[in-house]
């Protein structure tokens, strides 16, 4: 029986990709090469470190370990930066309420996010104080695809995995909710997210009940 949701943030309760896309291009750009939209899609749910590392390599440059610590303070202060100004009118569809209503059957919901700055977002946004756990960027050391975050939640929430749904956008997420032994509910296309259980456009007008239904006992 499935008794707690494990919500990723950014994507799934937020869209924050283009602020993070803003900032990674402006980098990119203080380095002397560009980032473009299409690229962007590849950091859906990876580390800060490892998007670094990625961009980098697409930009075929090289930086030492000091410019490379350097770089990933430059873009989170453009980061904070452009989500100074979010609020609650951009959590994405149906999902503050989807969570309300998991609650209200008696769900433990937490959040499993990659991000060090979920905390700040959660409080932007007013859900900060909704969730009954929250493991981010900074409880773990392996990044999705590895299952460490949401096997942390579910310690947290004094939960058996498999009494686990989690909710993600991003492939390496759905990956990472396999890993962990999860039930996983996509939440984008279905062609990029085949190979979670179930896969939906948004949270918009779904009821829990009709998720649970959709995942295998
Ligand atoms: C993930 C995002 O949730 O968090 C990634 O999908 C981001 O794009 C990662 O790189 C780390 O976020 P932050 O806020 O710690 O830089
Ligand atoms: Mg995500």
């Amino acid at each position: 029986m499935k008794t707690a949701c494990i919500f990723d943030l950014d994507g799934v309760i937020v869209d924050t990709a283009k602020y993070h896309y803003l900032a990674w291009k402006r980098l990119a750009n203080s380095l002397g090469f560009d980032f473009t939209e299409h690229d962007n899609e590849k950091l859906k749910g990876v580390s800060r470190i490892e998007s670094l590392k990625l961009i980098l390599r697409l930009g075929g440059k090289q930086l030492s370990a000091e410019e490379f610590e350097a770089a990933l303070t430059r873009k989170n202060g453009w980061y904070l930066e452009y989500i100074q100004k979010i609020g609650p009118e951009e959590i994405l569809p149906g999902a503050a309420e989807f969570l309300q209503s998991a609650k209200a059957k008696g769900m433990k919901v937490a959040l499993g996010s990659a991000s060090k700055n979920a905390v700040l977002i959660l409080e932007r946004i007013g859900l900060v104080n909704e969730f009954d756990a929250i493991v981010d960027g900074n409880k773990v050391s392996q990044a999705k695809p590895d299952p460490e975050v949401f096997l942390k939640a579910a310690q947290e929430l004094a939960v058996d995995a498999e009494q686990c749904v989690v909710f993600e956008d991003a492939v390496a997420g759905v990956q990472a909710a396999l890993n962990a032994k999860m039930a996983v509910v996509g939440i984008g296309e279905a062609s990029v997210l085949h190979a979670a259980h179930t896969v939906l456009a948004n949270f918009s007008g779904l009821s829990v009940d009709d998720v649970l239904a959709r995942l295998p006992a």
